[in-house]
């Protein structure tokens, strides 16, 4: 097991990644809650029904728990999900000192670190993600959120988990979609910045996506993807400067699901099409060369993800999405450039017109 430490604003904690992690669940809780007797588990059918029962294997016959199960999906990614999951737990008489552990993919993390930050106040919570997503991207940073019909992730609050456990041998149920999606966002670490990662998929990718599962390479992914989460989050955790690089690929990637209904289309899939769009722009204003984009695509190539843009969806259908993005600050949407592997440029003076060079066939 190895781990990764993030330092918030709600005080230092560790992600550790590795198989092991799971064996010892009940230990690493006890020790983070000292005289811990009763847990809050939020996850969802899907994934409770494969990995439930050794989850609670895991945490000692001693200890209580209250199984709280949302719906499967982005859909219920909503207010009403975190209403109906406060219910729950104020029905249970919960306490300010029982712990909460949130095991899921990205949208249980969110809705459950979001629970967490408003029931009593505060209620501490543990991330146990089970998705490629949630392990290298939003278990880490302290991000909630739930969605609005007007937008993705437009309420939510900043809440830091007192730790993530993140054992790779949960992605060996995962969908070959899901896996192939989640690699949308390890490319993007590659690109930010992590020359070590670049190798090392540039190298193995295909291995990532073989029917069969190579448990100590996703680990070796895992772990250099969360260390490079936790140390761009730890430098900034409210996104006022380096924290912005984590949009990369994001931008383009955000307006085409919004173009899209958020449908028929996975989030990994959108952002892998937004890193090429980024790398289109960059080449028309001279920051990269052709083999820069050349580079993108032969990774997502070999991963399985999509390397030209859906039929039918063209500048004029994304446009109206670009302006909406929360990173925007006036207007004008910062860029996040891709110059060569392992270096990507923020730009927030460019002429608007070469946005349309983001969506190419
Ligand atoms: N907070 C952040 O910083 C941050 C960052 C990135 C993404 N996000 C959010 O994360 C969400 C996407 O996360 P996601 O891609 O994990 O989607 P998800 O949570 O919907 O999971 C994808 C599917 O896989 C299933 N699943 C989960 N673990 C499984 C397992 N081990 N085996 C089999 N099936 C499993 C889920 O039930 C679901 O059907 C979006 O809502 C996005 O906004 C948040
Ligand atoms: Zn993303």
């Amino acid at each position: 097991m190895r781990t990764a430490l993030v330092t918030s604003s709600g005080g230092e904690y560790s992600v550790t990644v590795g198989a092991g992690v799971s064996g010892s669940l009940g230990n690493s809780l006890r020790s983070l809650f000292p005289g811990l007797r009763r847990l809050g588990i939020i996850s969802n059918p899907v994934v409770w029904s494969l990995h439930g029962p050794s989850i609670l294997s895991h945490l000692g016959a001693d200890l209580r728990t209250v199984v709280a199960l949302h719906p499967d999906g982005e859909p219920a990614k909503t207010m009403a999900t975190i209403l109906a999951l406060l219910d729950r737990f104020i029905e249970e008489r919960w306490e300010r000192r029982d712990p909460f552990l949130v095991a899921g993919g990205g949208v249980t993390g969110d809705m459950g670190g979001l629970v967490a930050g408003l029931l009593l106040r505060g209620v501490p919570l543990v991330h146990l993600p089970t998705t490629v997503v949630a392990q290298v991207d939003s278990a880490i940073g302290g991000k909630t959120g739930v969605d609005h019909p007007l937008g993705k992730n437009l309420i939510g609050l900043f809440n830091p988990p007192r730790a993530v456990l993140s054992d790779p041998g949960f992605l060996r149920t995962l969908p070959l979609a899901q896996r192939r999606a989640g690699l949308g966002e390890v490319i993007k670490y590659a690109f930010i910045g992590d020359r070590a990662l670049f190798t090392l998929l540039s190298e193995r990718i295909e291995e990532l996506v073989s029917d069969d599962f190579h448990a100590g390479l996703w680990e070796e992914v895992v772990f250099l993807s969360s260390a490079d989460k936790a140390g761009i989050v730890s430098r900034d955790e409210r996104e006022s400067g380096e924290r912005m690089l984590l949009n990369f690929g994001h931008t383009f990637g955000h307006a085409l699901e919004g173009a899209m209904g958020y449908s028929g289309i996975l989030h990994g899939e959108a952002v892998a099409l937004g890193m090429l769009s980024a790398a289109r722009i960059s080449g028309a204003m001279g920051l990269s060369t052709p083999a820069t984009f050349g580079a993108i695509r032969d990774l997502l190539r070999r991963a399985g993800l999509p390397v030209t843009w859906p039929g039918g969806i063209s500048f004029e259908h994304i446009a109206p999405y670009l302006g909406r993005d929360k990173k925007s600050s006036r207007g004008q949407v910062a860029l996040v450039l891709p110059e060569e592997p392992g270096s990507v440029r923020i730009v927030r003076d460019y002429d608007p017109a070469l946005l349309s060079q983001g969506v190419f066939s």
